[in-house]
C-alpha cells in the first residue's frame, strides 16, 4: 500500500509533466470518486484507485502489462520510418510511459504482441533462456508438403547463425498453411527459416505466446487489452 499525492499519480500513469499535472488538477479536470479534486497535494491509496481525467475513467497501475492485436503496415520501431508505430494504436498515456513492444514483429507481420513498461518483465519475457514459445500461422506461397515440416523440425541453416534453427513443432493447417512454434525470436526468423527450406512467407500472425492465445482476448486488429494476472502467469506457460 502507497498514498501518492494528485500531482505524482497523474504522472506516473502518463498524463504529462508535474507541472502540467498541477493545472490540470487546479482546472477541476481531475476527479476522484466522482468529486472533483483541485489541490494536487491531496494524498490517496493507489492500490486500485479509480479516477477520471476529462471524465474519462482510469485505474492506477503501477505497470502496464497489455497485448495489441497488431494489424500490419504498422512498425514496432520506437522511430518508425515507412509506416506508423504501433504506439499510435494505443492512448497516448502509454508512450509517456514507456511502453515498448516485448520483442517485435516485422511491419507486415500481424497478431499478438505484448507490450509493458515493466524493463525487468520485458527482459525476462524477452530472455531466450526462458524458452517461451510463440506460436506463428505462417501462409506460404507454395504448397506445404510432409518434406517442409520435417525440414523446419530438424533445423535449417540460415546464413548468420552458427548452428541450424529448428521449430519446436509444425503442423500442416491447409494446403498453404503452418503452425509453426519458435522459442527464439530471431531477425525475421520465420520467414528465413521458410525461405532456407525452400518456400516463400507470403503472411504472418503471431496467435499464442507461452499458454496466452490472441483468440481468447477476442480482440480486433488494432485493438488492445490489458492483461490480467491469470493470463499474465499464462504467458510463461508451455505451449499445451
Ligand atoms: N518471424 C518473422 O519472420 N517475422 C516476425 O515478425 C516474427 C517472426
Amino acid at each position: 500500500m502507497s498514498k501518492l499525492t494528485l500531482d505524482r499519480i497523474l504522472q506516473t500513469q502518463g498524463f504529462g509533466t508535474r507541472k502540467w499535472c498541477r493545472e490540470l488538477i487546479a482546472d477541476g479536470d481531475v476527479s476522484i470518486n466522482g468529486e472533483t479534486v483541485t489541490d494536487y497535494r491531496s494524498a490517496f491509496e493507489t492500490d486500485g484507485l479509480e479516477f477520471s481525467v476529462f471524465d474519462e475513467a482510469h485505474r492506477y497501475r503501477e505497470h502496464l502489462y497489455i497485448v495489441l492485436n497488431k494489424p500490419a503496415d504498422y512498425e514496432c520501431s520506437r522511430k518508425p520510418s515507412h509506416h506508423p508505430g504501433v504506439l499510435s494504436l494505443l492512448p497516448e498515456q502509454f508512450a509517456l510511459r514507456d511502453v515498448q513492444p516485448v520483442g517485435r514483429l516485422d511491419h507486415d507481420t500481424t497478431g499478438m504482441l505484448l507490450m509493458s513498461d515493466d524493463g525487468a518483465f520485458i527482459h525476462a519475457q524477452s530472455s531466450p533462456r526462458r524458452h517461451i514459445p510463440k506460436i506463428y500461422v505462417a501462409t506460404t506461397h507454395d504448397p506445404v508438403t510432409p518434406e517442409l515440416v520435417a525440414h523446419l523440425l530438424g533445423g535449417v541453416k540460415l546464413h548468420d547463425e552458427p548452428a541450424p534453427l529448428a521449430a519446436i513443432s509444425c503442423e500442416m493447417l491447409g494446403t498453404h498453411q503452418l503452425e509453426i512454434v519458435l522459442e527464439q525470436g530471431k531477425y525475421h526468423q520465420v520467414k528465413r527459416m521458410l525461405a532456407a527450406a525452400g518456400n516463400h512467407c507470403s503472411a504472418l500472425c503471431r496467435s499464442q505466446i507461452g499458454g496466452l492465445k490472441l483468440d481468447a482476448l477476442g480482440l480486433a486488429e488494432g485493438e488492445w487489452c490489458y492483461l490480467n494476472d491469470e493470463q499474465l502467469s499464462l504467458l510463461t506457460a508451455a505451449h499445451p
